[in-house]
């Protein structure tokens, strides 16, 4: 009897164990036979399970900070070679782990498209709307750098993103209760942000609104896309919802006060600029795609900049002495970056590094790779400006903002903004933390107090 039961779970045990391992190869099975032709030639890897691939592992590495350990699994097991298949984001990728073969795609702007994941394309309207062309991309990226490189716009965006934080520190300073740091810090990125995108006439309230609603577009983007009832998915996609209605609001509004004023100057607001390429050949961005450019701006454009601003203030706060600002910020940028997800998508098959890899296929970069790599930064982890005194070397690994035709426009107005909330702060305040026992890396989590000094 005894001898029947044993022999029962063992057989049991070895059905789930075979079961398991045959579920775990499927995926790789599939994509092997999918893509078995001569005609491609893909890198070692592991495409994980189906359906999920490898988002579990990854997301958990993620989650804990450690990024590290997600991809020293692919350099042991399959080699230094840099390039490794894999299933992410619901579709076959291509991840990258070296720095010189991820700057080669990043220059590339024929081969490659811009390959965020479908559900965040969703989320941002873009999916909807069809994604913005080569041209339209291109056209966003000029307007948005004219407002850093007009000399008259930009002394006017340094004007009021200093009256911006000025007000915002005021504020911080009367309050009772602490507050969580990035938070703080999150408002007056915001409300730089909607300078730029809508200008200053709009009502406070729908400014308020947009904010609320943009906290819970970020929860939705970083979790599994599940669209249930509930689900931070589906409450994203509701944000996205509600935001777009109040930007359709202000773009009739715009539109009226426009048509209106015959001597209207050239505008600075990224909006009116996009208004003014609207012709009546059916030409330039039709309110749809104005609407999904702001929302992604919005999605874009303040919650980095707030995470860097307040990586230095609780840095600062620890380390009052350290006084050369420019050194702190790209320290900052470094750090707060290391988590910044690269995506690309093959516009044909591509040929790279002696692989073919099969158009429709994602690339995957990881700045982790790049910005904690011990042989450029000495004991990465660790949070010192003095190290960007002779770091003059290695610059190619430094990419808070990426390199080439796709990268951040807003690079040169996120630089200004920290620069300006560093100085108000510097100047004039200090944080206290007041809950100093909390174990998760500064600034998340941070409770603080603002005092004046
Ligand atoms: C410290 C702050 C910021 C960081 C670290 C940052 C970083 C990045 C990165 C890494 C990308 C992707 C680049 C690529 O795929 O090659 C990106 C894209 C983008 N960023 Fe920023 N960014 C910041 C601030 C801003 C600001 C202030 C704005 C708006 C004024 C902005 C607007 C955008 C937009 C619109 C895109 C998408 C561009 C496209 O689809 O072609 N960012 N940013
Ligand atoms: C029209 O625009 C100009 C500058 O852009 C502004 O000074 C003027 O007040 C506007 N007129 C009206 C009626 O809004
Ligand atoms: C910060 O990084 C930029 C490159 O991204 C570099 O040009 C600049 O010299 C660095 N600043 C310092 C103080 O090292």
């Amino acid at each position: 009897m005894e001898y029947n039961l044993v022999l029962l779970y063992t057989s049991l045990a070895i059905g789930i164990l075979t079961l398991i391992s045959v579920l775990k190869r499927a995926n790789g099975w599939f994509f092997t036979i999918k893509f078995n032709s001569k005609k491609f030639n893909l890198p070692p890897g592991d495409m994980g399970w189906p359906l999920v691939g490898n988002m579990l592992f990854f997301l958990q590495s993620f989650k804990d900070g450690n990024l590290g350990s997600f991809f020293s699994y692919y350099v042991t097991r399959f080699g230094k070679g840099g390039m490794y298949k894999t299933f992410m984001f619901g579709k076959p990728s291509i991840i990258m782990t070296k720095v010189e073969i991820s700057r080669k795609i990043f220059m590339d702007d024929e081969n490659y498209d811009r390959g965020m994941p479908n559900y965040i394309l969703k989320i941002l309207g873009q999916a909807q709307v069809g994604g913005f062309t080569r041209e339209e991309s291109k056209s966003l990226h000029r307007m948005t750098t004219l407002i850093k490189s007009d000399i008259s716009l930009l002394s006017n965006y340094f004007d009021f993103a200093k009256e911006i934080v000025k007000k915002s520190f005021e504020k911080l300073v009367d309050m009772e209760e602490p507050i969580d740091v990035l938070l703080a810090i999150k408002r007056p990125a915001f409300d730089v942000l909607m300078r730029i995108l809508i200008g200053d006439g709009v009502d406070n309230d729908m400014v308020n609104v947009l904010f609320e609603e943009t906290i819970y577009l970020f929860h939705g983007c970083h979790g599994l896309p599940f669209n249930i009832p509930g689900s931070a998915y589906n409450r994203g996609l509701k944000a996205r919802r509600a935001m777009a209605k109040i930007y359709q609001y202000i773009l009739d509004e715009r539109k009226v006060m426009i048509g209106k004023n015959k001597t209207r100057e050239k505008s600075n607001i990224l909006l009116e600029m996009m208004l003014n390429t609207q012709d009546d050949d059916d030409e330039g961005f039709n309110d749809e795609k104005i609407i999904a450019m702001l929302v992604s701006y919005t999605f874009a454009g303040f919650e980095s900049v707030a995470l860097v601003a307040s990586t230095a203030i609780m840095y600062l706060e620890n380390h009052p002495h350290f006084l050369d600002k420019a050194k702190v910020i790209n320290e900052s940028l470094r750090i707060a970056t290391a988590k910044t997800i690269f995506f690309r998508e093959a516009r044909n098959t591509i040929n790279i590094n002696g692989y073919t890899i099969p158009k429709g296929w994602k690339f995957l970069s990881f700045s982790w790779n790049y910005h904690m790599d011990p042989r450029t930064y000495v004991r990465p982890k660790e949070f010192n400006p003095s190290r960007w005194d002779d770091l003059k070397t290695k610059p190619a690994s430094f990419l808070p903002f990426g390199v080439g035709p796709k990268m951040c426009p807003g690079a040169n107005l996120a630089r200004l903004e920290v620069s300006v909330i560093l100085h108000y702060f510097l100047l004039n305040y200090r944080v206290e933390q007041v809950n100093p026992e909390s174990k998760i890396e500064p600034p998340r989590s941070c409770l603080v107090k603002f005092k004046k000094i």
